[in-house]
């Protein structure tokens, strides 16, 4: 005698009658899986499963963010800088300067009524320096034309989101300082 060809060939005959509870259903017998050996998962397992990797998403945002915040570096004291004599800037001139660390640098604007403005020159799109326009009195990003309002640092147009970061001032006996501020 030969083995039948679909070893699961006793699934499909069920000698029970159609409508008897005990019946095989359909849905088992139509296709050739071996349901006895399948894991099922049930609505409450299902449920208990999203529940605790809903669980585990949040602590470990908590976590990410505690960390984070225990790595990020403490806003450093900077110290002054003395940039110079009032006399030593033209009005409608600037002048960039390594401010607030080293390998960063600033810009000292000043305008044509004489006051003071000074901003990081990083430009907050993608990182190139800014520049003085002294004809439009706007500053600057060649990279994509951004342009900045040079009394403010806000953007006036193109794709910068924010506006420059400002460099504190101070004015005393004559001499110009960056007193915090600029940076990345
Ligand atoms: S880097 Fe300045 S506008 Fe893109």
């Amino acid at each position: 005698m030969t083995e039948p060809k679909h070893p699961k060939k006793d699934i499909l005959e069920d000698p029970r009658p159609m409508g008897d509870p005990r019946k095989t259903p359909h849905w088992k017998t139509d296709f050739s899986v071996d349901w006895d050996a399948t894991d099922y998962v049930s609505r409450r397992e299902f449920t208990r499963f999203l529940g605790l990797s809903s669980a585990g998403m949040a602590v470990g945002t908590v976590l990410i963010a505690g960390l984070a915040s225990v790595g990020a570096r403490p806003v450093a004291e900077v110290p002054p800088l003395r940039l110079g004599r009032v006399e030593d800037f033209s009005p409608g001139s600037s002048t960039a300067f390594e401010y607030p660390a080293k390998g960063q640098y600033s810009l000292l604007v000043r305008h044509e009524d004489g006051t003071f403005s000074s901003y990081s020159q990083k430009c907050p799109h993608l990182g190139c320096a800014v520049y003085y326009e002294p004809h439009e009195k706007v500053l600057e990003c060649p990279c994509h034309e951004g342009f900045f309002n040079a009394r403010t640092g806000d953007v006036i147009s193109g794709p910068p989101q924010r506006g420059l970061n400002l460099v504190k001032l101070d004015i005393r006996d004559g001499e110009v300082w960056a007193v915090g501020g600029g940076g990345h």
